[in-house]
């Protein structure tokens, strides 16, 4: 049967004399390497302040040897005055050296708890870009801008007088239910044309008048070349001269910077309760069907008259577009709906 060694990683320290005299070498060197063990052997920075008050305190047997030394002759005190010393300085060496390696170690721990990985990928700086409906209303109103036309505004919630009745559009008027309107109440609805704006300005300024106004309409009204709500770019040109061939005459220049290529365009005889003559203007698309880009005409006599402009001192053209058509027709896009669906593949194509 084998007897207990002393482990050597054991944390106590080996039973002391208690009498300095009666310390040997051996027993000094136990202690140091015992007390070196405990100080390494601690894990932080207050374990190791109460191994030194353990170890080297007032209560410890360090203290008590050394309180000692005074009544010992000249030479022991010598011998056991250095000895002291020794373990003193063994065990302040131990002291600062642990310190040290603790602070080390709390210190890694920091940096290892705030690490900022460096490796993750960086998020980028995408750019956001303008809706396609937005950069196309804004090349349609550029060349208008250029050609003199200001651009004005007007209320999406709108009167029926100024949506209908003055533009020659009475309530039972059959024009009413082609457009497909929501309604508010008996009298207030969404604007289902920018052609209300016509009124507006005639109403508030004298001739000669050059306006376009784009802007929001709404029309209960859904499938791939309509949608219920989309925008018009209205335009009004009322002077003493204004003539069919000279809409005709801006409104093929104005197709041609667009698009800045030849396109297949016609102009049909069409109606409108508030143009005479009226006419759509179709644009062949690339499917090889015909897309009505807008309507136009020659500003009916009575309509002026509604706005208190003499129709025999002045004449006036118009036109009301339709922005997601030229957007369809310039980028290619079948499917008007894809405009508002908002998916962020869909739009990023356009810059
Ligand atoms: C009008 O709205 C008239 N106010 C246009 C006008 C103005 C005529 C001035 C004469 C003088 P229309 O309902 O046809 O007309 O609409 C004009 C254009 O808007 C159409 O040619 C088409 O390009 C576009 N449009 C009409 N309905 C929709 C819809 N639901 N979704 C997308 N675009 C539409
Ligand atoms: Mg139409």
């Amino acid at each position: 049967m084998s007897h207990n060694v002393a482990d050597s990683s054991s944390n106590d320290l080996p039973p002391m004399p208690e009498t300095l005299i009666d310390t040997s070498s051996a027993h000094f060197d136990d202690f140091i390497a015992a007390a070196v063990r405990l100080i390494t052997n601690t894990t932080s920075l207050v374990d190791l302040q109460q191994q030194r008050v353990m170890l080297t305190g007032k209560k410890s047997t360090l203290t008590q040897w050394s309180k000692q030394l005074g009544g010992l002759d000249s030479e022991a005190k010598k011998t056991y005055g250095a000895k002291l010393h020794e373990v003193r300085s063994r065990l302040q060496q131990a002291f600062t050296d642990q310190q040290a390696n603790l602070e080390r170690l709390a210190l890694d721990a920091k940096l290892d708890a705030e690490r900022i990985d460096i490796t993750l990928p960086a998020r980028g700086n995408r750019k956001g870009r303008l809706h396609p409906i937005t950069m196309t209303t804004q090349r349609m109103q550029q060349f208008f801008v250029q050609a003199g036309f200001n651009v004005a505004t007007g209320p999406e919630v709108e009167h029926d007088y100024y949506n209908f009745e003055a533009l020659n559009i009475p309530s039972h008027h059959p024009a009413r239910a082609m457009h497909d309107t929501f309604y508010f109440d008996a009298h207030y609805l969404l604007r289902t044309h920018t052609s209300p704006v016509q009124i507006r300005t005639m109403k508030d300024s004298e001739p000669p008048i050059r306006i376009i106004c784009p802007g929001r309409v709404y029309r209960c009204d859904s499938d791939q070349t309509h949608s219920p709500m989309f925008h018009q770019l209205e335009g009004l040109m009322v002077t003493k001269s204004s003539t069919f061939a000279e809409l005709k005459g801006l409104i093929s220049e104005f197709l041609e910077a667009f698009f800045a290529k030849s396109l297949t365009v016609r102009f049909r005889p069409s109606f409108f309760p508030f143009t005479e003559p009226s006419a759509e203007v179709d644009i062949l698309a690339d499917n090889g069907k015909w897309l009505e880009v807008m309507g136009c005409g020659m500003v009916h006599p009575q309509v002026l008259k509604n706005c208190g402009i003499d129709p025999n001192d002045y004449t006036g053209f118009a036109f009301g577009m339709g922005i997601e058509r030229f957007a369809m027709l310039y980028y290619g896009i079948d499917d008007l709906r894809l405009f508002f669906q908002n998916d962020v593949r869909f739009l990023k194509q356009f810059s």
